[in-house]
């Protein structure tokens, strides 16, 4: 490839609280719209004491995003305002469309040993879908294909394609790729990318580097300190690598392995407004949501599942 991407950012998640008192590890939000668009927010919830998290996130409304949740270990209850419910377990993805608007309750359960992970992402919509009907993606284990690559590989494929496999989840906007990445120690990954999008790498376990040269560049860091403290310029958990634009990515495991999460997908470009759970993009739009639920009038379809 002519043109490999650089790591433009590296960022250690931070611990964040949200929701009635759920402690995660946040990787981006609010302060980076521009460099994530069409991302908005990443945060990593990974616990093993039920008091951590167990309060959940109750009711609360969305408005013109896509929440995207993957979960490891335990489970997600939830059940919106128009009386669908349902559970997000272990290796399944819930993929939503709030578009005009759902108000739903999101209720995390550990597994028998009190351990929950997983992750939640959010994506804009452009202005011309942020008022669509609400739609939800509920993805179970076997249908999320695990390709087996040589040399060990394994690729989960929640969105996007990999060696002619395409993931469940399609005909989104912004034409995301959602991948889980498992590479064992010294092992390569080498994946084609599409020239402006905007592609960010999320380590999960283990460490790796993540350019090709396994020489950085200049970047900027942000956080504490993200290093392998036995090697410099190794990538270790809970960080996030925001790419450059570029038309490929190279990513080679460290001794213990690596397992980590790809996001691509295609900029919006739009104007921002975003309050809380509800984004929009203009403060106008804002106000009119927060006055619709207060009014009782934010829900503007009866909404279906599937
Ligand atoms: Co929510």
């Amino acid at each position: 490839m002519a043109n490999p991407r650089r790591i433009r950012k590296i960022r250690k998640s931070m611990p964040t609280i949200e929701g009635a008192g759920v402690h995660l590890k946040r990787a981006f939000g609010f302060r980076y719209v521009s460099e994530f668009d069409p991302f908005l927010l990443l945060d990593e919830f990974h616990s093993e004491k039920p008091e951590e998290y167990s309060m959940g996130f109750p009711w609360h409304p969305h408005r013109g995003i896509e929440t995207i949740t993957y979960v490891l270990q335990g489970e997600i209850r939830h059940e919106d305002s128009l009386g669908n419910r349902g559970i997000i377990r272990s290796g399944e993805v819930q993929w939503m469309t709030a578009g005009s608007g759902i108000i739903h309750k999101e209720m995390p359960h550990g597994d028998e040993n009190g351990a929950l992970w997983g992750f939640q992402l959010w994506a804009n919509l452009p202005a011309s879908l942020k008022m669509m009907e609400p739609h939800y993606r509920e993805i179970k284990s076997n249908r999320i294909p695990e390709l087996l690559m040589e040399k060990g590989l394994k690729v989960r494929i929640i969105c996007g394609e990999v060696n002619g496999v395409e993931g469940p989840v399609r005909e989104i906007f912004t034409d995301p790729e959602y991948l889980d990445i498992t590479v064992p120690p010294g092992e390569k990954f080498f994946h084609i990318t599409t020239q402006g999008h905007t592609v960010f790498a999320y380590v999960i376990e283990g460490s790796g580097y993540f350019d090709r040269e396994k020489d950085p560049g200049a970047f900027e860091v942000e956080g504490e300190r993200y290093l392998d403290p036995a090697e410099d310029f190794i990538i270790g958990q809970e960080t996030l690598v925001l790419y450059g634009d570029g038309d490929s990515i190279e990513v080679t495991a460290g001794d213990r392995g690596l397992r980590f999460l790809l996001m691509s997908g295609k900029t919006i470009g739009e104007p921002v407004a975003w309050y809380g759970p509800i984004v929009m993009n203009t403060q106008e739009e804002l106000k009119i949501a927060f006055e619709e639920y207060r009014q009782g009038s934010f829900i503007k379809y009866k909404g279906r599942k599937n």
